[in-house]
């Protein structure tokens, strides 16, 4: 398996290196124990609740335990965001006081921006847009030192295919081979060394926590070993792949194991298949979490620190278990030394890649440069509108005409929490984030009147009434709280709820058309939307300067290009609801007995995983699939058919039809964003490697063969079939 060498993966981000591997072996050579201890812990930059502070010699007031701490180099890395003041203050603690000089990390969870946001991480890969991705990771490295951190906890590249799961949220979908491409240009933005000081990106959560059962947060994960390497493992791969300088082992237990104590993921896996040679850091508490009252692993808390450190866990996030045995573990000889080692030297190594030992401080001057909001607002605006999905558009009722009296009713259009979703503490740019702001901005006639609630209540139908008599078209919103989704926010039911079903009636009543904006985490059940509102937009949570994009995207200013990267089910019952599933010995599409359906309601997705529509439309001919030299080549004359010029996301798609296991309905193995004129043709050819056709049986790559069948064309059920030999 392919090797990847840090250094190597680290240069391609430009990195200095500042000391040799001999002077990090020199360095571990003169370390005691405790300090050496003390690299594998992470602790809170806060210290304890209400604790003294402490002047540093500048006259910073530090919590006086994390400083003291520190200064006995009792710590390797600090969570949550201090300030860039006291996180000079601690480095300059680390650098100058402490016996050996070892500079520190600071982390937290910068996961879609930071001051300013870009759409949460589900939004943004409906983007389909690596350039897209790279950007965002990138402001995220510009922003992420103005806080006080040089690592952000991110990107998750968790797969899911249940959104009942709220932390669906953070991450990019359901498809592997998107999902890879955009860990990877999250990491490379991330640790691109644009800010004031390098920023480590982190890959959450190894591995397969997206597939929590039954969509429960923290739940058991039971899944083939095919089925794990052939959709949850790639995106880790791609993240190691692009130098994701460390990783963060999962809560959930894996075919029976706890992620944190799982010695064949974390060192077999990850460091021998994968090659990662970053370091590993665990999730909060997530090895103490390994209990014997909750997972079960050990008995003590000693016995839990030597399965975590020999699994290859390296650094403890706040269970304070390694801190409080592994010295005496060491004394008794019940750890080796080498594997405290290993560990130091994977974390010494990733802070040499950061350049920590050349530069350790935040260089204030250009952080003052760097950090201008405006410009980080009009990116965040950008990026925003190309996430948007428009899901229904009947009469072209999208883009809004020119002059058209607008009543915006719903709730949310002035709730900061929902324009900017999951992980959004540390907000400081607020340029036109609201809804109406967006509008205002925008030049649109409008009125406001929330009239409902998320799901509180009843209807106000007298003030609906007024507000639409008044208007020619209602943009109404619906969806959920920018809270509602994220870690701990699994739900039941992603119906939509009782009074926006009601609004949505009350609204149909008035007889004026209806523009349902959806604002939201994750992929809700809305058959009543696909029927009953005339046109249907999905924004998510769009970020800081949400309210601006939505406007963009209303008037036509930005016509929508984003597709989706879930599907839509039309019911909670048909979770978990995936594109790429197994086929079955029974037809799925016809309702009748023992056939693979259900008898109260369709089999199918409401909105499959590659659909979105544009204000133009787009046809295909001449589609072709050849193979030669190694290359499956699919291609198509794309046509923009429509008024107004539009982007493509041309999508390649294959299916084979015969396997030592049976493979998936579609897989999607390519794509393109085609900007096209009106009436405008481009001949699209797709090449794809024959090679990355193969497929994992346990443990075992199958190279693809035999006959298949592909699609060229814009979503994953549409097109027309293609045969082919391999
Ligand atoms: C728990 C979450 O699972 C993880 O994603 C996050 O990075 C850590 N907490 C630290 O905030």
């Amino acid at each position: 398996m392919r090797k990847i060498v840090m250094v190597a993966a680290l240069a391609s981000c430009g990195a200095a290196m500042a000391i040799t591997d001999a002077e990090i072996e020199a360095l571990i050579g003169k370390m005691t124990v405790e300090e050496k201890v003390g690299q594998l812990v992470q602790l809170a930059s806060a210290g304890k609740a209400d604790g003294p502070l402490s002047e540093d010699a500048t006259g910073v007031a530090l919590p006086a335990d994390v400083a003291e701490t520190v200064r006995k180099g009792g710590v390797g890395s600090l969570i949550g965001a201090c300030g860039v003041a006291n996180f000079n203050a601690f480095q300059r603690i680390a650098m100058n006081e402490a016996r050996v000089k070892i500079p520190l990390m600071v982390g937290h969870d910068m996961i879609h921006g930071v001051m300013t946001q870009a759409p949460i991480p589900l939004a943004l890969s409906c983007a389909w847009d690596e350039k897209l991705w790279y950007d965002c990771g990138r402001l995220i490295a510009v922003e992420t030192p103005a806080k006080g951190c040089n690592w952000t906890f991110a990107p998750m590249v968790d797969m899911c295919r249940d959104s009942r799961w709220g932390r669906i949220a953070e991450g990019p979908g359901q498809d592997p081979y998107l999902g890879g491409k955009m860990g990877a240009a999250l990491v490379k933005g991330i640790q691109s060394r644009a800010g004031a000081l390098p920023v480590a990106a982190c890959l959450k959560h190894f591995a397969a926590y997206g597939g929590a059962e039954a969509g429960r947060d923290y739940n058991t994960v039971e899944m083939s070993e095919s089925t794990f390497r052939n959709v949850y493992l790639p995106p880790f791969e791609d993240g190691v792949r692009a130098g994701a300088l460390t990783v963060m082992p999962a809560f959930n237990t894996l075919n029976g194991v706890p992620c944190s104590v799982n010695k064949w993921l974390l060192t077999d896996i990850l460091r021998g298949h994968l090659g990662f040679e970053g370091f590993t850091i665990s999730d909060w508490e997530g090895v103490k979490e390994c209990e014997f009252d909750r997972h079960g692993m050990a008995e003590t808390h000693a016995g839990l620190a030597v399965l975590a450190l020999a699994a290859g866990m390296d650094q403890d996030m706040m269970s304070g278990l390694y801190q409080r045995e592994l010295v005496q573990l060491i004394q008794d000889g019940k750890v080796p030394m080498s594997e405290i080692d290993r560990s130091v030297r994977n974390i010494l190594k990733v802070k040499n890649a950061l350049g920590l030992w050349e530069n350790p401080y935040i260089d204030e001057a250009k952080l003052a440069s760097q950090i201008d909001l405006a410009a980080h607002a009009r990116l965040a605006r950008a990026i925003a509108a190309k996430c948007c999905v428009l899901l229904k558009n009947d009469n072209s009722v999208l883009p809004l005409e020119k002059g058209a009296r607008v009543a915006l009713v719903g709730p949310g259009a002035e709730d900061c929490d929902s324009i900017s979703g999951t992980w959004s503490a540390y907000i400081e740019n607020r340029f036109e984030m609201t809804l109406p702001e967006g509008l205002r901005g925008a030049g649109v006639d409008f009125t406001y009147t929330p009239c409902y609630d998320w799901k509180k209540g009843s209807v106000d139908s007298d003030a609906l009434a007024a507000a639409a008599a008044k208007a020619d078209v209602v943009v109404a919103i619906f969806g959920q709280r920018g809270t509602e989704s994220g870690e701990g926010w699994s739900v039941l039911d992603v119906a939509l709820p009782k009074v926006q079903v009601e609004a949505l009636d009350a609204l149909k009543a008035t007889g004026k058309p209806v523009v349902a904006l959806l604002m939201n985490g994750r992929p809700l059940a809305i058959p009543e939307l696909a029927e009953k509102a005339d046109a249907v937009l999905e924004a998510w949570c769009p970020g800081t300067s949400g309210g601006g994009a939505i406007a963009d995207v209303l008037t036509g200013k930005v016509n929508p290009e984003g597709r989706l990267t879930t599907e839509f089910p039309v019911a909670t019952g048909q979770l978990p609801l995936y594109y790429n599933r197994l086929r079955t010995g029974r037809p799925t599409e016809v309702s009748a007995q023992y056939l693979s359906c259900y008898r109260d309601g369709p089999f199918r997705a409401l909105y499959p995983f590659g659909y979105g529509l544009s204000y133009t439309t787009f046809a295909y001919a001449n589609e072709k699939a050849t193979v030669a030299d190694g290359t499956l080549t699919l291609e198509a004359d794309v046509t923009n058919t429509g008024r107004v010029a539009g982007v493509e996301t041309v999508q390649a798609y294959t299916r084979q039809m015969v396997g030592v296991e049976s493979r998936p309905v579609r897989e999607l193995r390519a794509w393109r964003k085609v900007p096209l004129a009106p009436g405008e043709t481009q001949h699209v050819v797709l090449n794809i490697p024959v090679a990355q056709l193969s497929y994992w049986a346990k443990d075992r790559l199958v190279p693809a063969a035999g006959p298949m069948r592909a699609w060229i064309t814009s979503d994953s059920v549409s097109g027309k079939t293609l045969e082919f030999r391999l």
